[in-house]
């Protein structure tokens, strides 16, 4: 509005304290909004989805110009990533990143366009499960897309980060004061934060605290949830109660033995599965997040950062069952509603605690009322077994595994999800579901207890349709045994 009156100092001030004191940045929580399903749902529903739960801020994990255009005009705050795989290119050739910046940048640079903010050069590059192979190439890259930024006249306002995975700093004794960075790649992340310093752009940070629980058999379970119930660790003389503040400041203290405390910094991911391992459940998940949202709202801190104003991006927005399964069974259940934009439990997403269900995806197309099952009069069920091995090689049977919300079936039954997920995201195809004759469609919800036999939706694209099919044939081997 152009008549807005000189804010008198005194407010102004006023104004910055309130900004300061909550807990998280202004515009709230963030989400990553990730689309490696089967059947991902139209962007434009989803910006409708962010947009009816008052979601301001969404991080995507390439710049796909279908999903990255149906937010013009939704004010919508957008972090755009280009994916580990170009790295090489961009870091070799500054052309490529020009083009990329004109293509994918500068095309929405348009009044009522998108909200860009930053742009993540490479998604947690530096995992010791990448051997290596992409750590000479990361910052070249975030150098040549800054560059091309700048001279497209948009550096100012967009930053260049890239998503780091929290195991790129370590502390040999757990204290968060002994944190520094992995040695592998020390120098690297020095120039990378100077660089980042230099240009007044966040060092991103994925944290983990159900990975903490996952990973360590010993791990108490308490200290990954917020609230302080279990044991506190004493760090000379600072505690800590849960290890998101005890991750975060391994962070500030390996950034500060490199001359660096006061960098600011971003949660490029935090979150809680809800499917396929004991610790993923929505009860679990519930609890996670209501600490959260609760912290974020208190405006308490770090031990570290006490006053800390943090930005934080939600892992994730929906349910994605063409994730790989290597970090686990759980990677396809990371949602905050499912596949369909269904919320999974109720939640505050403002601190306030006045959980309740989020507001559902709208406009979302389903697919007939019919399900794939196994042939009800079927008694020898040994020929099934091929069948099985089949059905979840090529679809998500991650739901069938130990602690997933499938696991408790019986044998019947769990042939039966295998054949109806495979149908369902064959597009109930009706020769998707003979399985030699030991499968047969109904029309009568096959949903068993808690176990979901999902509809699927009318699918958005078939472009991620090979995604899904190139999967893993590790579920199915490990299911089969279950039989
Ligand atoms: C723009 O981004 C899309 C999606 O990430 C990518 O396929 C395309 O190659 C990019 N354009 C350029 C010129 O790099
Ligand atoms: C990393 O090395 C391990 C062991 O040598 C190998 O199994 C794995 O495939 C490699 N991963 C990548 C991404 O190169
Ligand atoms: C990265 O660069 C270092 C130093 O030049 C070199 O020793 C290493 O082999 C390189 N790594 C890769 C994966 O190219
Ligand atoms: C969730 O997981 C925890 C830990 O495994 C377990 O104690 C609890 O019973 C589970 N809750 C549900 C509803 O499955
Ligand atoms: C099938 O039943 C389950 C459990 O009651 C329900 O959640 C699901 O929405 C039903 N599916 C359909 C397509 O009606």
């Amino acid at each position: 509005m152009g008549g807005a009156a000189i804010v008198p100092t005194v407010w102004a001030a006023v104004i910055t304290v309130a900004a300061m004191a909550a807990g998280v940045a202004e515009g709230g929580v963030g989400v990553n909004w990730g689309t490696l399903a089967s059947h991902p749902l139209k962007p434009s529903i989803v910006v409708n989805l962010l947009k009816d739960n008052g979601i301001k801020k969404v991080k995507l994990f390439d710049s796909d110009t279908w999903t990255v255009s149906s937010l013009a005009g939704s004010k919508i705050e957008t972090v755009i990533g280009i994916p580990n795989d170009r790295l090489k290119k961009f870091a070799e050739s500054y052309n490529e990143a020009k083009n990329w910046v004109k293509d994918n940048v500068t095309v929405h640079m348009y009044d009522g366009g998108i909200d860009i903010r930053y742009v993540s050069v490479g998604n947690e590059a530096f995992l010791t499960a990448y051997n290596g192979s992409f750590v000479n190439v990361t910052f070249p890259a975030m150098q040549n897309v800054q560059k091309a930024l700048d001279e497209a006249g948009h550096g100012k306002k967009i930053k260049v980060t890239t998503a780091l995975n929290a195991d790129v700093y370590e502390a040999k004794s757990n204290l968060p004061s002994d944190g520094q960075f992995r040695p592998d790649i020390y120098s690297i992340i020095k120039e990378i934060v100077r660089f980042l310093d230099r240009h007044d752009a966040p060092f991103m940070v994925n944290i983990y605290p159900f990975l903490s629980l996952y990973q360590n058999p010993n791990f108490p379970i308490d200290y990954a949830f917020f609230g302080g119930s279990g044991q506190s660790n004493d760090d000379n003389g600072k505690s800590y109660t849960n290890v998101f503040d005890a991750n975060y400041d391994t962070l500030i203290w390996s950034l500060k033995k490199i001359g660096f405390p006061n960098l600011k910094i971003v949660i490029g991911e935090v979150g809680w599965p809800t499917d396929a391992n004991v610790f993923a459940n929505v009860t679990l998940a519930k609890r996670f997040y209501d600490g959260l949202f609760e912290k974020l709202a208190s405006g308490e801190g770090t031990p570290m950062r006490p006053k800390e104003s943090f930005e934080v991006y939600l892992f994730g927005l929906l349910d994605e069952n063409a994730k790989s399964v290597l970090p686990g069974f759980f990677e396809r259940h990371w949602g905050i509603f499912q596949f369909d934009g269904k919320p999974k439990f109720p939640m505050d997403l403002s601190g306030k605690g006045n959980d309740k269900m989020l507001v559902a995806a709208k406009g979302v197309q389903y697919m007939e009322r019919k399900w794939c099952v196994l042939r009800q009069t079927l008694k020898n069920l040994d020929p099934t077994a091929r069948e099985v091995d089949y059905a979840c090689s090529y679809s998500d049977c991650t739901a069938l595994t130990a602690g997933g919300s499938c696991s408790q079936l019986d044998r019947r039954g769990r042939i039966s999800y295998a054949f109806n997920i495979y149908f369902q995201m064959q597009d109930q195809n009706v020769e998707a579901c003979v399985f030699g004759g030991t499968a047969e469609i109904v029309t009568k919800n096959a949903t068993i207890g808690n176990c979901l036999f999902p509809i699927q939706i009318v699918s958005a694209g078939e472009r991620l349709k090979a995604a899904a099919v190139a999967m893993v044939g590790l579920v199915l081997s490990l299911f089969v045994l279950g039989l």
